[in-house]
């Protein structure tokens, strides 16, 4: 999908397949539909009281060879009441506005921003909401069906505002595209099955995405080199499987070689099935998606690597299987990690923090500004906060604050958990320095007090996206969450917004 940014001065001159225009509460028309339905002979103003339009976001009407324009079709969309219409409402009518153009049949579109003028959000960021939007909703799983549904037509579409197309517009719409198109590497790389979406094809695709961009660079380690490091946490998850495990990094140089980078780092859990500790069979098909920590770190670098901000950021990911057989871990088993940390692996099923807690030991080597590492963690985040909110935990107010900004932002919302002391208790261990798992009360909140202990040092934060990042039942499948929240979290440390007094001092 190709999405463009005009100023068009008379929109009833334009040739296209189909002219976007908002409608008011109770069928009213803001000045430039007016002006189009003046060319039209009033056609607009008929049709909207002949349907009794109520011009409510998420309602639409079609008029197909309109007279006295140039378009083929005319699309009315509902804004509803511009008085009460906030972010949400303008999100509804762009989705609901895309899905009706996909089902047109046209070719290309031309949606009219210039009157909807919406509460607390600016132009700006209707544009990078709505690149966002066309982008990550032409998305369509097709890897591995032999009869894939046909590809929408709709391949272009021109927003035209009524003011000046500036620099900032642009690269607001710019920024919601690659956004767009981050969101859907990380789905499709969420969605591929286990047997395709291994710990190596992940790297592959890494190595892929490295080539396609100057800026970004690769480099694969593999079983040999992390037994070297110590990495013996993260080894411990891939000891039952025949996939070999992979620690995959990714480095994006915006920035001079002095400033510090931001860290990512991804859960790359290609299956798990809990291991010794196996899970129930039920809906057990859903553990492939326990790599979209994983994928949200490579749709993010591709996000950033298309943008190309002055800024620095590390992708590492922990990829790895997580199966039973005779060399599995056993429950009970206690391993030393990179840090000298030892465990006491009381359930195989809890590996997410396995494999992250020698990653996050291996982020230290970057002297990061911040580390942030997401992780499909727990079933106790989806109990705690469901679907709409990722779970975040963090040692740093700010890098706390600065997240939840960005998340409300682009709506890819995350919702502060608490870190505290007080629960690390739940993970001693008679045998080891720490056990990896704290018990039935607040599990998500215990996975993050067991990954607080290997980040003292850093500014840290931890986003469990085990509700997010994945949709079951019927639209089973890969959200791209928190892609956006992350682009627009790095993004805005590039443009040193909202930096913290302390990150400005350079500490
Ligand atoms: N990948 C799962 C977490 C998960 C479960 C995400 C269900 C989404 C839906 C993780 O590795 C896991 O198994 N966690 C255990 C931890 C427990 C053993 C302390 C869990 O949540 O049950
Ligand atoms: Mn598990
Ligand atoms: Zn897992």
């Amino acid at each position: 999908m190709d999405v463009s940014l005009k100023t068009i001065t008379n929109p009833a001159t334009l040739r296209t397949a189909c002219l976007v225009l908002p409608v008011q509460h109770q069928g009213a028309l803001p000045p430039e539909t007016r002006r189009i339905d003046r060319s039209t002979g009033g056609q607009l103003g008929r049709l909207v009281k002949a349907e009794h339009f109520s011009g409510e976001p998420g309602k639409s009407v079609l008029l197909h060879g309109p007279q006295g324009v140039a378009a083929e079709r005319i699309l009315l969309v509902g804004i509803g009441k511009q008085a009460e219409a906030d972010a949400g409402a303008f999100l509804k009518t762009v989705i609901h506005a895309l899905g009706v153009l996909k089902e047109t049949g046209a070719r290309e579109a031309v949606f009219c921003l210039s009157d909807i003028d919406t509460q607390g959000c600016d132009l700006a960021w209707q544009l990078q909401q709505t690149g966002l939007l066309a982008k990550s909703g032409a998305y369509r799983y097709t890897r591995t069906l032999s009869k894939p549904a046909p590809a929408p037509r709709l391949k272009k579409l021109v927003i035209s505002v009524g003011t000046k197309t500036t620099r900032a517009l642009v690269r607001a719409l710019a920024e919601g595209c690659a956004m767009g198109e981050g969101i859907n590497v990380a789905r499709e790389l969420g969605n591929l099955p286990a047997n395709i979406c291994t710990p190596a094809y992940l790297a592959s695709e890494a190595r892929s995405l490295a080539r396609r961009h100057d800026a970004l660079s690769c480099k694969v380690l593999d079983e040999k080199q992390m037994e070297k490091l110590g990495m013996l946490a993260l080894l411990s998850v891939a000891a039952g499987t025949r996939q070999p495990a992979r620690l995959i990094v990714l480095e994006y140089k915006g920035a001079a070689k002095s400033d510090k980078p931001y860290v990512l780092v991804g859960k790359g859990i290609t299956f798990d099935s809990g291991g010794i500790s196996l899970k129930p069979g039920a809906a057990m098909d859903e553990m492939k998606f326990d790599m979209c920590g994983a994928a949200s770190v490579l749709g993010t670098m591709a996000t950033v690597a298309a943008l190309k901000p002055r800024i620095n950021v590390v992708g590492i990911i922990a990829a790895s299987e997580n199966l039973p057989s005779g060399t599995a871990t056993k429950p009970g088993d206690v391993i030393r990690s990179m840090s000298g940390i030892t465990i006491e692996i009381l359930n195989t099923d809890a590996e997410g923090r396995l494999v992250l807690c020698d990653a996050l030991t291996y982020a230290e080597r970057f002297k990061p500004a911040a580390i942030v590492d997401i992780a499909t963690l727990t079933g106790a985040c989806v109990v705690a906060l469901g679907k709409h909110a990722s779970g975040l935990f963090a040692n740093s107010e700010d890098l706390a604050a600065e997240l939840l900004d960005a998340g409300e932002a682009v709506r890819d919302r995350a919702w502060r958990m608490p870190l505290w002391d007080d629960y690390q208790e739940q993970l001693k261990s008679n045998f080891a320095d720490v056990a990896n798992v704290g018990g039935s009360q607040a599990g998500s909140v215990t996975a993050a007090c067991f990954l607080a202990r290997f980040t003292r040092e850093q500014r840290w934060a931890h986003l469990d996206i085990a509700g997010s990042a994945w949709e079951s039942g019927p639209k089973k499948g890969a959200t791209g969450r928190p892609v956006a929240l992350l682009s627009r979290y790095l993004l805005d440390r590039a443009q040193g917004r909202g930096k913290s007094s302390a990150e400005r001092a350079g500490k």
